[in-house]
């Protein structure tokens, strides 16, 4: 009986420790996270912002786009500057969100940037959807779909944080406010994915200029399906007794932290620093 009862103190100890780097990993992923996406917002307050400003929407095509400004199509370029000025504003409201210190002390914080998140990322889903296929703003075939796919994932995730948000559900809300995050945040992924790969396979094995090759296909499916199920993975250990389990999935935050930094630089250095001065 003694032997049971130390042999369970133990395990509530490794438990104990197992929770306490799950979090700490947590913590460690959120800050490459959020180094990476002030860096998106800098380029596009910069970039775009900018030169919306000062009334250049041509000079938006100063950077590589598929289809930015367009002469004498003014729908489609009112679309384009509200699609990217929201991406600014939901991802900074994003990662307010996820700051403990600002649910605990200014829940009304929480409250207003969450539902200015879920109404902008909303917005911009139709918006991106309206771009891609109404605009024809896409390289490759599997590419456009690749991204509506994410679209879509953000419209239905988006409703259901909010909808258990509303019935009070915090439990569910929060699970589905996580995975709203990572389709949200879909297509900065798969920049910094895309920059991770191009360092690390040394030049972009795999990849081609319609963003069609193997790896480009992997990358913009994986952009948001892999954080998902890196979040589940993480919602799992969360709740498991199993310090085993919590060590595996901190082990992987600590991963997708690292590969988060490398996909930063490279988006710094190669895809955003000329835009972000
Ligand atoms: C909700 C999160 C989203 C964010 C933060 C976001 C961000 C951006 C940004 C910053 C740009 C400007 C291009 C650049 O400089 O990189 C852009 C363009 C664009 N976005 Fe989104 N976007 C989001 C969702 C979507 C979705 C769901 C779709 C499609 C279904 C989409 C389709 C497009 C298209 C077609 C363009 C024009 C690309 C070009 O001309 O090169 N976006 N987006």
């Amino acid at each position: 009986m003694g032997a049971i009862e130390i042999t369970g103190e133990a395990s509530c100890e490794r438990v104990g420790k197992g929770d306490r780097f799950l979090r700490r990993s947590a913590v460690a992923w959120y800050a490459a996270a959020a180094a990476g996406q002030m860096a998106f917002i800098w380029m596009i307050l910069a970039h775009y912002g900018r030169k919306t400003l000062a009334g250049d929407l041509a000079g938006w095509n100063d950077k590589p786009l598929i289809k930015g400004f367009v002469a004498a199509d003014d729908g489609g370029n009112a679309m384009f500057a509200v699609h990217v000025l929201l991406a600014g504003a939901l991802t900074f409201a994003g990662l307010l969100q996820l700051i403990p210190i600002i649910r605990s002390r200014a829940p009304w914080v929480h409250r207003w940037s969450g539902r200015l998140f879920l109404i902008f990322s909303a917005f911009a889903s139709l918006g991106g959807l309206w771009l891609t296929w109404g605009r024809q703003t896409y390289l490759s075939l599997v590419s456009a779909i690749a991204v509506s796919l994410d679209g879509i994932l953000i419209l239905l995730f988006a409703a259901l944080a909010w909808r258990y948000a509303l019935t009070r559900d915090y439990a569910a809300h929060r699970r589905w406010a996580l995975r709203t995050f990572m389709v949200v945040n879909g297509v900065w992924f798969l920049r910094i994915g895309i920059m991770a790969w191009v360092l690390l396979s040394g030049g972009g094995v795999g990849m081609n200029r319609s963003l069609s090759g193997p790896a480009d296909i992997l990358l913009q499916f994986g952009a948001y399906l892999v954080p998902l199920a890196i979040l589940e993975i993480y919602l799992l250990a969360q709740q498991s007794a199993s310090a085993p389990a919590k060590y595996r999935a901190g082990a992987l935050l600590i991963l997708a932290a690292a590969l988060t930094l490398v996909g930063t630089v490279g988006a710094i250095a190669f895809m955003w620093g000329p835009y972000m001065l």
